[in-house]
């Protein structure tokens, strides 16, 4: 036997107890000949102590001891001397003394010192094995098994039936790119890895399963970001004869028992409901933080008759006006800072400027565009926007959408700047309903899904989906968000043959396309499919929140970084002529 107990284990009760612990070296510490050693396992920390005087043999060997050795000790249970108590642990009140010692296997000196929370994370990426000893990773992956069972238990509890579905399968739209395996069995043809299991969640409801659920991995090839990964995991749901309503409210039942689990704390449902156009007119983002306010505000009215050419051309063509007031941040943002500011939305979002008017307390105000202004106006602006002095006031003038779109993103940096949700542990949960079903491209002048092409139309709009009216039809879907993150997203399904058919003919997917793409689907759908609908949560992402980590990669045990590599194991890799001519693939490029 390796060891009678843990190393977070042992109080006072078991004081003249023998023991025997097997962990790693935390750390240690020569006190004067004597060698006290933190040993650690999965569980917690418990003090070693090594007396010359008692054990001398053992006392001598554990002068080489280094951090990270793996060893079992054997010892008798001892109160720590008054005053070197430690209360922050568990085991503080007692040490062990050691009377035998084996080392397990000698570590080398780790690359980075486990605890500091400083190292560059390519390096704790590149030993990963090492990072995950930490108590933080721990932690983090404790939470996510919590998470997952919370959820499994709580679906089974429902009626839910667990099912696993393809790896190797079709290309199902979701909007990202796919990964691609060839089939060697099959030369030239290819699987893809699924960016969801929709058709096959969906084809399990015709199959009258009724209520799936599973614990899916998914892949997709886009840009990487802090919470997005090119293999992530969603807790994904569908259910036959159920409504949107039932939908949202199985999912915040599942969210309280989540957040009780696995973080002890009690979130109150119902969750508020917010339309998608409300989301983005005050808070310029379909995925609103609603910890803080600093709303956009509309100015059109105010601007209507400005001799300041740039807003009045666009109230004039139909355009709208906007600003936020981002409260005392007059002290933290330079001029020169402000024309970053505005360099920055206009490469990244496409804006035509960032106007702006700061007020530094005891000063006037700042502003390129306040010459412009009557007094009339700046009066009304002025209180119209709750501008005082301390403040900066951003404006967007263009199309709705792009006001919104560019405010939405000045206000989330303006709140990183103040630092408004640094200390705050708000849980503030908010479904998005009534998405539009449908968005054009303005690139490629086609009509493209907003959520996926398998999304109910409104059942009011269908009238206006057959008239062509594309842009005002709402979809039956909904999102879940959490402090300005999107949780999950889902939707009641077309189940009917022609209603689908219809939509892939909006999309531009024409008869052949839909019979070669989505053939098994259609004809699944002419065999008598149920109602249905259902959704998907990130799991990475709850977990994130959960924890409190600033990324997903920290809840993953093995992530890839942001060019889509392990570190640790290197991959992807280069493979060999011969492996790639089995597969009927030539490759022209080179790692670099
Ligand atoms: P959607 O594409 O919105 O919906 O995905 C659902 C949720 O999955 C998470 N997510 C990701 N997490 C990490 N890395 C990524 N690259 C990534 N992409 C998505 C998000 C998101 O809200 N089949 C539909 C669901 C449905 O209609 O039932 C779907 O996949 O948290
Ligand atoms: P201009 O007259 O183009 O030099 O712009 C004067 C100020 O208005 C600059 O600070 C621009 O950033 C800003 N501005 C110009 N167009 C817009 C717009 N569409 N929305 C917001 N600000 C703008």
């Amino acid at each position: 036997m390796y060891r009678t107990t843990d190393c977070n284990t042992l109080r006072k009760d078991n004081i003249d107890q023998t023991v025997t612990l097997a962990g790693w070296v935390n750390s240690r510490r020569d006190h004067g000949g004597v060698i006290f050693i933190d040993l650690r396992d999965r569980e917690g920390l418990t003090q070693v102590v090594f007396r010359p005087e008692e054990h001398s043999q053992v006392a001598d060997a554990s002068h080489g001891l280094r951090a990270e050795d793996v060893i079992q000790i054997t010892g008798k249970v001892a109160a720590r001397l008054p005053g070197t108590e430690n209360a922050k642990l568990a085991t503080g009140h007692i040490e062990v003394i050691a009377s035998e010692l084996k080392i397990l296997n000698k570590a080398e000196v780790p690359p980075f010192p486990l605890d500091d929370p400083k190292v560059n994370e390519d390096l704790r990426l590149e030993y990963r094995y090492l990072d995950l000893r930490t108590a933080q990773m721990q932690q983090n992956l404790r939470v996510r098994h919590r998470v997952v069972k919370a959820t499994r238990d709580y679906l089974d509890e429902r009626g839910f039936l667990e099912i696993e579905t393809p790896v190797l399968s079709n290309p199902t739209p979701e909007g990202a790119r796919d990964f691609l395996v060839p089939s060697r069995l099959n030369p030239g043809t290819f699987y893809a890895l699924p960016q969801a299991p929709q058709q096959y969640k969906q084809l399990l409801q015709v199959a009258g399963l009724e209520k799936y659920f599973q614990i899916a991995r998914c892949f997709r090839d886009e840009d990487l970001r802090a919470d997005r990964q090119p293999e992530f995991t969603q807790i994904d749901i569908e259910a036959s004869f159920i409504t949107d309503a039932e939908i949202q409210t199985l999912i915040e039942g599942m969210l309280v028992r989540i957040f009780k689990e696995a973080r002890g704390v009690d979130i109150p449902t119902p969750f508020p409901r917010m339309t998608f156009a409300d989301a983005m007119n005050r808070y310029g983002s379909d995925k609103p933080d609603t910890r803080f306010a600093m709303e956009l505000t509309d100015l059109g009215e105010i601007f209507q008759a400005s001799q300041f050419k740039v807003f009045r051309s666009v109230v004039d063509g139909g355009g709208v006006i906007k600003a936020i007031n981002a409260k005392g941040a007059a002290a933290l943002l330079s001029k020169e800072q402000l024309k970053k500011w505005e360099e920055w939305v206009k490469t990244e979002f496409g804006a035509k400027g960032l106007a702006y008017i700061k007020w530094s307390e005891g000063g006037e105000w700042e502003s390129p565009i306040v010459k412009f202004f009557g007094d009339a106006e700046k009066a009304a602006l002025a209180e119209r926007m709750n501008f005082t002095a301390g403040d900066v006031l951003f404006f967007g003038a263009d199309t709705w959408g792009n006001v919104c779109e560019v405010l939405g993103r000045v206000r989330l940096r303006c709140a990183e700047l103040l630092k408004l949700t640094e200390k705050s542990d708000a849980l503030n949960f908010l479904w998005v309903v009534d998405f539009p079903l449908l968005t054009l491209n303005l690139e490629e002048g086609k009509w493209g899904a907003v959520h996926h092409p398998f999304t109910r139309p409104h059942p009011e709009d269908i009238a206006l989906l057959e008239a062509g009216e594309y842009a005002k039809v709402r979809a039956v879907a909904y999102d879940v968000v959490l402090n300005g993150v999107e949780l999950g997203g889902g939707s009641i399904r077309i189940h009917e043959r022609e209603l689908q058919s219809k939509m892939f003919e909006v999309l531009g997917v024409n008869a052949e396309e839909q019979q070669t793409k989505f053939g098994h689907l259609l004809r699944a759908f002419s065999f008598g499919a149920p109602p249905h609908g259902g959704i998907a949560l990130g799991l990475d992402r709850l977990v994130m929140l959960i924890s409190g980590a600033d990324s997903i990669r920290d809840v993953i045990a093995f992530p890839k970084n942001n060019r889509g590599c392990d570190l640790m194991t290197n991959s992807p890799v280069e493979v060999d002529f011969k492996q790639l001519r089995e597969i009927y693939i030539q490759s022209t490029a080179k790692k670099s």
